[in-house]
């Protein structure tokens, strides 16, 4: 962890190796989870986030605590908190976004009185950190565009005290937060071509805000790393998974591009002829992916072809049973029909929470993973955490 111990050179060599690594991850949750470990390694920080701006605001979009995760180890509902903050000179965020300058602060509680800026305690008012050493690095693209900023707080000593970053930092993060910020660029890109790609097959609706996928994807992530943690599944393994199956999952219907508005959009039930027709979506999904030139592709195409095949094999469309029905197509089962229910739709209203929870623990061993099923309400308030991350009103709620 101690790489103030390596000489320049080193420093230098892995940079550049991280900045290879990063130009590999394709998910965007992904690679802010790796842009602020790697920081947080090179700057022996215990914590950090990163503020990415959307719609003129600085949207809170991903944090690690190393101190908070040790006293909470299995709780990740952190890293779904919805907040944003005006971009404007009177938070360190804000100024920082809107100056495009570094700020190191070494401590918070001796902000300078004639600075515009102060110190939001919130964040430590309800999580019970402590923040005391702070360092914001604007994310600045080469053409000199602002589009958020990261921030890493405590840097530690070698007991693990709190003391102040140095000065060294600041230069080579600045370089870091350079590479990192195209890779982010690139990463959006990414996503807002599959959002694109979901919106014509799903949603077609220019009010959908894509919320549905996202949730989908989330909770199915979620439910994955509980299995695989269950299996022993390495730490690598995990993360690499997760990150293409966040995408995958959030094509988990993108054959309903097929499927005709008369049938997807019909305001009521559908009839048995209809039901036929929108059953075919499974199987038109994963034609998409035949070929299965990358993991990505061969995973969307399992999760397309199976995510309405049932536990006990009453599924469509080839009534695969059990553990025949691979775990990507069991897990995003349930997410789908979770959120289907919970949500409204076109032809429901919103069902009571207790009544999805109650055909939940019905349909435990019948239409689902009855393992996958203990995991979900095991983990109840992290999904809680991401619905209200993605409401499916365009809405976001202000905390700062
Ligand atoms: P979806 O809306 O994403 O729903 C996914 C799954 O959630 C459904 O798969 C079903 O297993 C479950 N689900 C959703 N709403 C209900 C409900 O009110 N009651 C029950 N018991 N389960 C529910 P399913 O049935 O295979 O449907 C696949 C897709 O077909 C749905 O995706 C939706 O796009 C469409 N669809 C299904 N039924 C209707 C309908 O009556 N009218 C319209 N317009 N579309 C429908
Ligand atoms: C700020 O930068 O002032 C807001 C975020 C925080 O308080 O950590
Ligand atoms: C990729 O190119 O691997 C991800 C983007 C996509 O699925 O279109
Ligand atoms: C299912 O689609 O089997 C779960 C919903 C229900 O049975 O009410
Ligand atoms: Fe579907
Ligand atoms: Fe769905």
């Amino acid at each position: 962890m101690d790489i103030l111990a390596c000489d320049t050179d080193d420093r230098l060599t892995e940079l550049l190796k991280i900045n290879d690594e990063l130009n590999h991850i394709k998910d965007i949750d992904s690679l802010l989870d790796a842009i602020l470990y790697e920081t947080r390694r090179l700057t022996n920080a215990d914590a950090g986030s990163i503020f990415l701006i959307e719609n003129r605001m600085l949207n809170f979009s991903y944090v690690q605590n190393d101190t908070l995760k040790k006293r909470d180890p299995l709780n990740n509902k952190q890293i779904y908190s919805n907040f944003a903050i005006p971009i404007n000179e009177t938070s360190i965020a804000g100024y920082v976004a809107l100056k495009g300058k570094t700020l190191k602060i070494d401590d918070v509680e001796y902000i300078d009185d004639n600075v515009p800026y102060s110190f939001n305690r919130s964040f430590d008012k309800i999580s019970g950190y402590n923040t005391k050493s702070m360092m914001t690095i604007p994310l600045v693209t080469t053409r000199g565009h602002v589009i958020g900023v990261m921030q890493i707080i405590n840097a530690k000593d070698d007991k693990g005290n709190p003391i102040a970053f140095q000065s060294s930092d600041e230069r080579y993060l600045s370089f870091f937060a350079g590479s990192a910020t195209s890779a982010i660029e690139k990463a959006k890109m990414t996503r807002e071509m599959i959002l694109r790609m979901i919106k014509m097959a799903e949603l077609r609706d220019p009010k959908e805000t894509g919320s549905h996928v996202n949730r989908v994807a989330s909770y199915s992530i979620e439910l994955f790393q509980k299995w695989a943690e269950k299996r022993n599944f390495t730490h690598k393994e995990i993360k690499n998974y997760r990150d293409i199956l966040r995408i995958a999952a959030m094509l988990h219907d993108v054959g309903k591009v097929a499927i005709s508005d008369i049938i997807l959009k019909k305001p009521a039930r559908l009839n048995e002829d209809e039901f036929k027709i929108m059953k075919t979506h499974a199987y038109q999904g994963a034609k998409l992916f035949k070929g299965n030139v990358s993991d990505l592709d061969a995973l969307s195409y399992d999760i397309a072809y199976t995510h309405h095949e049932r536990w006990d094999g009453k599924g469509y469309p080839r009534r695969l049973k059990g553990e025949d029905i691979p775990i990507a197509g069991r897990i995003v089962a349930l997410a789908d029909v979770y959120d289907a229910l919970i949500s409204a739709r076109v032809y429901k209203p919103a069902w009571e929470e207790s009544d999805v929870i109650t055909v939940l623990e019905k349909e435990s061993g019948n239409h689902f993973d009855p393992e996958l099923v203990e995991i979900f309400l095991s983990i109840y308030d992290v999904i809680k955490a991401i619905r209200m991350k993605f409401p499916d009103l365009d809405f976001k709620i202000f905390t700062s």
